[in-house]
């Protein structure tokens, strides 16, 4: 299966299915944010520190797979010049939908995240990379490819989840049941059987892979990023959410 071509078909499907993550901003957010005020998020609930950005006036800011009229239109309200990057068509509409009401320039751009050859080196001030991540097999090219395209002096913030999330078996774990089931790293293509992985097909469900902190953290400082800002955050609703915070932002410098 090629996963690009099947995850892209799967988030089509959950712009039309209404998932969360998919859901534009409003006029209100986008009003606000031209008056300064505004906050956005890498992972579930917990804002990114306002200190992580720069000055966004007039900063080139690649929104990498970050795609479904969220992030992007609050960042070009605020001033930025914003380019979207996503793997989904209808995703990169949503944004197109928000620019298009609210008088907003976005650029959006179609293609995979482990592969950014349609920008120059050296393109981005900024590249903010929502929880994204999971849903391709490999990571490093996504850092290789943050590095080569980001300016010296410039930031990766990134979203991903930490894989102690896919050791549990995903029903029982959503009733609050927590049973070690999964040897990490995860892979919908390999940690589970053809029945429970043609289940999540039928429902156009994206498939996942749980990447260890050994890729996800490592490989950024292997691509020669430093790590400046660490944060957790948890999901709001989830029974895993009682127990610890699934999810990790950082803050990553070109120097
Ligand atoms: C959870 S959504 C993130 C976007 C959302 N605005 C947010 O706040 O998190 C995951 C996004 O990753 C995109 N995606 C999945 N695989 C991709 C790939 N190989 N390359 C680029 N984007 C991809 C999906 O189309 C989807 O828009």
């Amino acid at each position: 299966m090629d996963i690009r071509e099947y995850n892209r078909v799967a988030w089509d499907s959950s712009v039309e299915r209404g998932n969360q993550w998919t859901i534009p901003v409003g006029p209100e957010a986008v009003a606000a944010a031209r008056r300064g005020i505004w906050e956005i998020v890498l992972t579930p609930q917990k804002p990114v520190p306002s200190g992580w950005f720069p000055n966004l006036a007039g900063r080139d800011i690649l929104c990498l797979a970050s795609g479904g009229g969220q992030q992007g239109p609050i960042l070009a309200a605020a001033g930025a010049c914003v380019t979207v990057f996503d793997n989904s068509p209808m995703q990169l509409a949503q944004d197109r939908l928000v620019a298009e009401r609210e008088g907003l320039e976005i650029t959006t751009v179609e293609g995979d995240m482990r592969d950014l050859s349609c920008f120059a080196d050296e393109s981005f001030d900024l590249i903010f990379h929502p929880c994204s991540n999971c849903f391709v097999p490999d990571v490093r090219p996504v850092w290789r490819e943050a590095f080569r395209v980001l300016r010296h002096g410039g930031a990766l913030l990134s979203g991903f989840t930490n894989p102690f999330l896919y050791l549990f078996d995903q029903d029982l774990a959503d009733r609050g049941i927590f049973e070690v089931r999964h040897q990490l790293p995860y892979s919908d293509f390999t940690s589970i059987g053809a029945e429970e992985r043609e289940r999540y097909i039928a429902g156009n469900e994206p498939l996942v892979f749980g990447h260890m902190l050994e890729d996800q953290i490592g490989g950024q400082t292997e691509a020669g990023l430093l790590i400046a800002g660490f944060y957790e955050d948890c999901w709001a609703d989830r029974p895993l959410s009682n127990y610890a915070p699934a999810f990790i932002a950082t803050r990553a410098v070109k120097p």
